[in-house]
């Protein structure tokens, strides 16, 4: 019997051990980058963005070119035929004929569930709308278990715009499976987490709390996840104006943290973190994005069957 075609639709579509096995091969493509350098001769991936990326799009490529693998795709929906009207469903069935395996960004929450459905060859999620960003998710982890030896056993602060943040709500999925997290959630009123997160901290019984002023909790946390207020999906301007910059993280506010804090931004960043952070040796946005690139080789090779 043929094997089932895996996707990445969601975090929750990956056990903890396929998660660690996936942070396993990350880091064997680092300490053993010539091993994979051909790996992947003769696979395409296409990467179909209908909403616009830097990190998550090229980060894929460079993945794919990495592993000797070939690219193609868009990188806006007006360079494709979903300008003339075509369906998701016919755009991935198309695809599906000329590449291996597809990443999909899309506004609609739903569009890459509904594409898996259309076509033969793997489809990630590389972001719908509000929803999820599995890939964003995995390479936070890897962030975290690379700064901090394990995934359990810290106090996790996530500060900005935990309402639309679609990396914020992946990420508590997934660290709700590892044990003694604590979850601090600092936002606005009006920009907390949507009452869904709310029940799953309940059900899973997590340590958690919400509060509206980062100062007060920062001395407590060991990584601080910040995020940008999502301008994109806010129904008017004066609201965003007013909200987006309810939190700057500057050395003054840094001044009461742990030594050891482990800074994080998934990018882009707009106001949230001054420049004059990035010198911190805390900061580690930018590894991040690094990290980004050898998740997303580790996901290609296991969703190709490869390793
Ligand atoms: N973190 C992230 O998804 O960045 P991009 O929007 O640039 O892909």
């Amino acid at each position: 019997m043929a094997e089932a075609i895996r996707n990445l639709i969601s975090i929750l579509d990956m056990s903890v051990e396929e998660i660690d096995h996936l942070i396993e091969v990350a880091d064997d493509i680092v300490a053993n980058h010539d091993d994979y350098t051909e790996i992947c001769r003769g696979k395409k991936l296409a990467t179909l963005f209908f909403e616009p990326s830097t990190r998550t799009r090229l980060s894929f490529e460079a993945a794919m070119l990495e592993l000797g693998g070939s690219v193609l795709g868009f990188s806006e929906a007006s360079s494709s035929s979903a300008a003339k009207g075509e369906s998701v469903s016919d755009t991935v069935r198309t695809v599906g004929c000329y590449a291996d395996i597809i990443a999909m960004r899309h506004p609609k929450e739903g569009a890459p569930l509904v594409a898996s459905r259309r076509t033969t060859v793997p489809i990630i999620n590389a972001g719908d709308g509000g929803h999820f960003h599995p890939t964003q998710t995995l390479t936070d982890l890897l962030t975290i278990k690379r700064k901090k030896g394990e995934l359990g056993n810290i106090t996790l602060g996530l500060c900005g715009d935990l309402q639309f943040g679609r990396t914020v709500h992946s990420l508590i999925e997934a660290m709700l499976r590892y044990p003694n997290v604590k979850f601090v959630l600092i936002s606005p009123e009006e920009l907390r987490v949507p009452e869904y997160i709310r029940e799953k901290l309940r059900e899973a019984g997590a340590q958690w709390c919400e509060v509206e002023s980062m100062e007060e909790v920062m001395p407590e946390l060991d990584v601080l996840y910040m995020t940008r207020v999502q301008r994109e999906r806010f129904f008017n301007e004066e609201d965003y104006v007013r909200l987006k910059d309810t939190y700057i993280l500057d050395m003054e506010k840094l001044e009461n943290a742990k030594p050891d804090l482990t800074i994080m931004h998934p990018l882009p960043r707009v106001n949230e973190i001054s420049v004059k952070v990035d010198d911190d040796p805390r900061a580690c946005y930018f590894e991040q994005a690094l990290c980004g690139k050898h998740i997303r080789m580790a996901l290609i090779l296991d969703l190709l069957g490869i390793k």
